[in-house]
């Protein structure tokens, strides 16, 4: 496998399971949680567990997709360009995926993390900013199959 074939295949990995993390924890942690005693303690528990992980699945997620946009990305935008292709631009979709991962990682953050500041989306976390973040996810994926379409060689 070449090196954009790893770094796609190792995006691709913890992308799905960063994801799906937070689909687990809009739907079945957080809402658990909250309704039972001793609550708290709970919640903190998973989150001291769950925080280091997904703030490792971020960063990855992030290099592995810059990597991709230099090696792979690129080179497609300037096809484009130069053979004049149909379509939306690469550019474009690239900017509207990249805004809605700030998002989706925003929130993920947020949902582990530990700032006082941000309370106010931990506890939205069964609520609002689990399906915002799920909407956000499904968004990504969307505007990557139409990333992944554009020819790389004409
Ligand atoms: C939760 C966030 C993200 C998810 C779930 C996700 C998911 C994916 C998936 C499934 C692919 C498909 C690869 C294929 O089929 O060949 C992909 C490709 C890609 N991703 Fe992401 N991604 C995320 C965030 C990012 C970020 C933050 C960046 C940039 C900094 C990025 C840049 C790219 C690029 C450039 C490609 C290659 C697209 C192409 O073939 O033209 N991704 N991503």
């Amino acid at each position: 496998m070449s090196g954009p074939e790893i770094s796609t295949l190792v995006h691709i990995i913890f992308g799905f399971l960063i994801a799906g993390a937070v689909l687990f924890q809009w739907r079945a942690v957080f809402p658990a949680v909250s309704s039972e005693s001793g609550g708290d303690a709970v919640r903190e528990a998973i989150r001291k567990r769950w925080a280091p992980i997904a703030q490792l699945g971020i960063l990855v997620i992030l290099v592995t997709g810059i990597y991709q946009f230099m090696v792979i990305g690129m080179p497609k935008a300037d096809l484009q360009k130069e053979a004049e292709l149909v379509g939306p631009s690469y550019h474009m979709l690239f900017g509207i995926k990249f805004l809605f991962a700030m998002g989706f990682f925003f929130i993920a953050a947020a949902m582990s993390g530990r700032s006082e500041a941000l309370a106010k989306i931990r506890e939205a976390g069964a609520t609002w900013a689990g399906l915002v973040a799920t909407l956000l996810v499904i968004g990504i994926l969307v505007i990557t199959r139409l990333l992944v379409l554009i020819p790389a060689s004409g």
